[in-house]
């Protein structure tokens, strides 16, 4: 495949089909995440494969956040489930800390690259993904579900990995107005 069109075929998945994509195209775009630049070295980046029963825990904990004090429809609890439940894989990445702000957000973009890699290596096999971040990222419980201790890392968000329906194409900046020649 051309390079520049795995570029273009990387999009955000929104909606993923309940089907399988094999494991070691998966094991391969963490090989091509763990390859991204990061200054001093530091491979900031840490990801975990979340198994089924995890992701059940975490589907609940999403749609307790979700709902707040009011209930919801059935239709739309069953919404809420299969975002957290349909796609093939359910990645968590997370950074490990670093006391010093400035090599923390350093190592933030690093692991932006990872996952950039990620997603890129995935769209090459025409596989979706979609970096999802939010509340239930952020939650305590989700920590404790999947075994992140958040004295030394934070979560930066959940990789969707699947098959889906490519959205419509974005309009994007035209290369004027993000680019000058100085
Ligand atoms: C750090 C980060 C967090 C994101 N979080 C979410 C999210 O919580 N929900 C979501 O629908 N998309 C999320 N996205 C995906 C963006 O919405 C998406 O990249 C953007 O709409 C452009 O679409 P594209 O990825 O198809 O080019 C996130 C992207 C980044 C880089």
């Amino acid at each position: 495949m051309d390079f520049n069109q795995v570029f273009e075929l990387r999009r955000t998945i929104n909606e993923f089909e309940n089907k399988k994509v094999p494991n070691e195209l998966v094991k391969n775009a963490i090989e091509a995440g763990n390859l991204a630049p990061c200054h001093r070295l530091t491979f900031p980046w840490r990801f975990k494969n979340i198994g089924q029963k995890k992701r059940k825990r975490i589907s609940k904990k999403y749609l307790e956040i979700k709902s707040g004090s009011k209930s919801l429809a059935k239709n739309i609890e069953q919404k809420l489930i299969c975002k957290i439940m349909n796609s093939s894989h359910l990645i968590v990445a997370s950074q490990i800390k670093h006391e010093e702000a400035k090599i923390d957000l350093e190592n933030y973009a690093a692991c932006s690259c990872a996952i950039q890699n990620i997603m890129l290596s995935l769209a090459s096999n025409n596989i979706g993904s979609k970096w999802s971040t939010g509340r239930i990222t952020e939650d305590r419980e989700t920590y404790e579900i999947t075994g992140i201790n958040s004295e030394k890392e934070k979560i930066i968000g959940f990789i969707f990995i699947g098959l889906g329906k490519i959205p419509p194409k974005i309009k994007r900046p035209k290369l004027e107005t993000i680019y000058s020649e100085i």
